[in-house]
């Protein structure tokens, strides 16, 4: 049996904050006991990790990624060697990535094919969801299966005519599936029928460069969308999870479905609550960088962002990390700002980028690992092995300065990719070490993991009301 002890930080969880230490034996969280106490004083340990004036927090859980995924005629340029290396670099120990229906297959090719890219690849543990491209009588079927499986949560589009989307009956479909086997439906809201005849005006008068991206994928049209999802739901009896949520008319819908008790969630990330839509207009092509949909937004949906995070308006924070590089990638847009193949890098800076919220008095700490750890974990099955660190939780921890000082950049980031869409930026709080069920893969600055170590999770249904 291994044992390890992590002494004298201070425990953050979503619930508490307590002066505690850790005994971490064979992977899994053994005690927790107030330092000094005769109880910790008689614990032995192979590995004692001194957490003095430290966090010890749960590692991040990003339900949100795009590792290897085929997008624009390019694929994101992170594998799940490279992504998951970077999410623990970043303090995130689990992500939950999108395997993908392909048009006119069955989930089941979809599925298999994420488990072969992902399988004795990954640093740290991780899982899937379903993106459904043709919701057909087999695919219907076959969501049940998944579920069984420990696939239990499903991706549709509203936008991507062509490639992802469904239509509002394929869509109630699926809800009135998920409602009758426990899936979750995940929704891309944005009416992209309607942005597409926007794309095509813009093209057409000659407005070509990346700034038009934010103004086709209007707010209203997230909104519309948004609230059509809400009423489709409904009509299903089934919960709603809404996916990078990044305008307040978006918010407004989820609030006022949540006033009436639904089972309505949202999710935002980093990149809307930091960047705002005058990165489109960066010079030369540079704002290519920042196409990602939804798009950013101008600062005032910001505020509202950051207002409904505190309300529980918003749930979670997850990264929707789909890195492409600005060479060869994002370039395939250059005079036609509708080929920028769509998605920003992140999944290595969420825990950093949340702390800075906390040193800046928009969330407290407890919010900050409530969204970015324990909320992802319960809303997608992981809990309570992930997203807390409590007697019997997967020993995932965090040990985190929060004093130390860094700057963002792609000279010093581990995501596969030639930018940052933060560079420059200046945090304060750092990851020291981090533990993957009770192995250290980070070790105060040098990377001890390996390839091969993170293991596929089996997700469990759960109750939204
Ligand atoms: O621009 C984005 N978000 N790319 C990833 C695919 C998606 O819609 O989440
Ligand atoms: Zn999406
Ligand atoms: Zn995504
Ligand atoms: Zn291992």
């Amino acid at each position: 049996m291994s044992r390890t002890v992590v002494r004298g930080g201070l425990l953050v969880t979503a619930a508490d904050e307590i002066p505690a230490d850790v005994l971490v034996e064979d992977g899994t969280v053994a005690a927790l006991a107030a330092p000094d106490s005769s109880a910790a004083a008689a614990w032995t340990a192979d590995r004692v990790i001194d957490a003095t004036g430290k966090y010890v927090v749960p590692g991040g859980v990003d339900a949100h990624t795009h590792f290897e995924l085929p997008f624009g005629g390019t694929a994101s340029s992170d594998t799940f060697a490279t992504g998951t290396v970077a999410a623990a670099w970043g303090g995130t120990t689990t992500v939950v990535d999108f395997a993908v229906q392909p048009r006119g297959g069955a989930l089941r090719e979809g599925l298999d094919a994420w488990h072969a890219k992902a399988d004795g690849q990954c640093a740290i543990d991780y899982a899937f969801h379903m993106i459904l491209s043709d919701v057909n009588a087999s695919t219907l079927k076959e969501m049940d299966l998944l579920v069984s499986e420990g696939c239990t949560s499903f991706k549709l589009f509203m936008a991507y005519p062509g490639v992802f989307y469904s239509d509002d009956g394929q869509i109630l479909r699926a809800m009135q599936r998920a409602a009758g086997n426990g899936g979750l439906v995940m929704m891309h809201a944005e009416n992209g029928i309607a942005i597409d005849v926007l794309v095509e005006q813009a093209l057409a008068a000659g407005r070509t460069a990346p700034r038009y991206h934010g103004e086709v994928r209007r707010a209203l049209l997230e909104a519309e969308a948004t609230h059509r999802a809400i009423a489709l739901a409904r009509v299903a009896g089934s919960p709603l999870y809404v996916v990078h949520v990044s305008a307040q008319e978006a918010v407004a819908e989820l609030a006022a479905a949540r006033d009436l008790g639904l089972p309505v969630f949202g999710e935002t990330c980093p990149q809307y609550l930091f960047l705002d839509v005058g990165r489109l207009d960066g010079p030369g092509f540079e704002g290519a960088k920042y196409v990602c949909s939804t798009p950013l937004r101008p600062r005032e949906h910001q505020t509202a962002l950051w207002r409904a995070l505190r309300t529980d308006d918003l749930q979670v924070v997850s990264t929707d990390h789909c890195p492409f590089c600005f060479a060869g990638q994002k370039e395939l847009g250059r005079g036609d700002f509708s080929r920028i193949p769509n998605g920003l890098p992140g999944v290595e800076h969420r825990m950093d980028l949340l702390h800075q919220a906390v040193v800046e008095g928009r969330i407290s700490r407890r919010r900050w690992i409530e969204l970015a750890c324990a909320a992802p974990a319960r809303m997608f099955g992981l809990a309570p092995r992930k997203g807390t660190i409590a007697p019997g939780s997967d020993a995932d921890i965090v040990v985190y300065d929060p004093h130390a000082r860094q700057t963002l950049s792609a000279a010093t980031h581990h995501m596969n990719v030639d930018h940052s869409v933060y560079e420059g930026m200046e945090i304060t709080g750092r990851v020291e070490t981090v533990l993957s069920r009770g192995e250290v893969v980070l070790d105060r600055g040098t990377f001890t993991g390996r390839a091969g170590h993170g293991r596929h999770i089996a997700r469990s249904t759960c109750q939204y009301l």
